[in-house]
């Protein structure tokens, strides 16, 4: 069988990447968890305060973007490939809920879009890739095989990112991520910059009653048609 592109696209904590990760290591594909890069810049911004409680020197941001590198590392023990940034292992620090809170303004601005699309475009130029993110079926692989746009309720998606935080020992209430998850939904879908759409030719999965193992073998198959 030929190798394909899978574009995996959707709203915030649909669990994209749980099945995304699942589905390429049944078909021994590559998997890109593209928030993650999102996720790294803003740790990058926190870190050299160029972002916080109340502001946001976007333009400093930019002037500094060179001094940006992402990498991905397999992890055998884990099976994922783990975000480094500038060499640092920064996986953890990425899951917090402060860095969900500021990844969203940082996701809109071009200059970061176009450095991180870059990137990906290059990692999925030999295809045999799954990649998730907002924007991989319209912008960063428009001609991907399979794409793939993952819904489910807010609340579904809440619950299941709040359960995550609480496993990872996070002290936080559902409300916040529930006001986390739908703010982020709003900025992303809103922004002009590539703007979280389903593309025209993507297959919706509403997964809210749906396990993995379903929501896998739905995909393995459209998977196997295309390649
Ligand atoms: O997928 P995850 O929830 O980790 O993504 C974090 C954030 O990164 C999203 O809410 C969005 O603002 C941004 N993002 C993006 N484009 C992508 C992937 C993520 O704008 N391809």
């Amino acid at each position: 069988m030929s190798k394909i592109v899978i574009a995996i696209d959707g709203f915030s904590s649909t669990g994209k990447s749980t099945i995304a990760k699942q589905l390429a290591k049944q078909l021994n594909y590559i998997y890109v968890d593209t928030g993650a890069m999102y996720r790294a810049v803003t740790y990058f911004a926190m870190k050299n305060e160029l972002i916080g409680k109340d502001f946001f020197h976007s333009e400093k941001l930019i002037e500094r973007l060179n001094e940006i590198h992402i990498t991905f590392k397999f992890n055998e023990v884990l099976g994922f490939a783990e975000v480094y940034l500038n060499g640092e292992n920064i996986e953890k620090q990425i899951r917090t809920l402060e860095v969900s809170k500021y990844v969203s303004p940082v996701a809109t601005i071009s200059e970061v879009r176009q450095k991180l699309v870059e990137q990906q475009q290059l990692m999925g130029k030999d295809k045999g890739i799954v990649m998730d993110g907002r924007d991989i079926g319209t912008v960063v692989f428009p001609d991907a095989e399979l794409k793939i746009f993952m819904t489910a309720s807010a609340e579904t998606r809440a619950q299941r990112r709040y359960k995550e935080l609480l496993e990872r020992g996070h002290n936080l209430s559902y409300d916040e991520v529930l006001e986390n998850v739908t703010t982020r939904d709003r900025i992303d879908s809103t922004r002009e910059d590539s703007p979280l759409v389903k593309a025209d030719d993507a297959i919706e999965i509403d997964n809210s009653d749906l396990t993995i193992e379903e929501q896998l073998k739905t995909l393995l198959e459209l998977a196997a048609s295309k390649a």
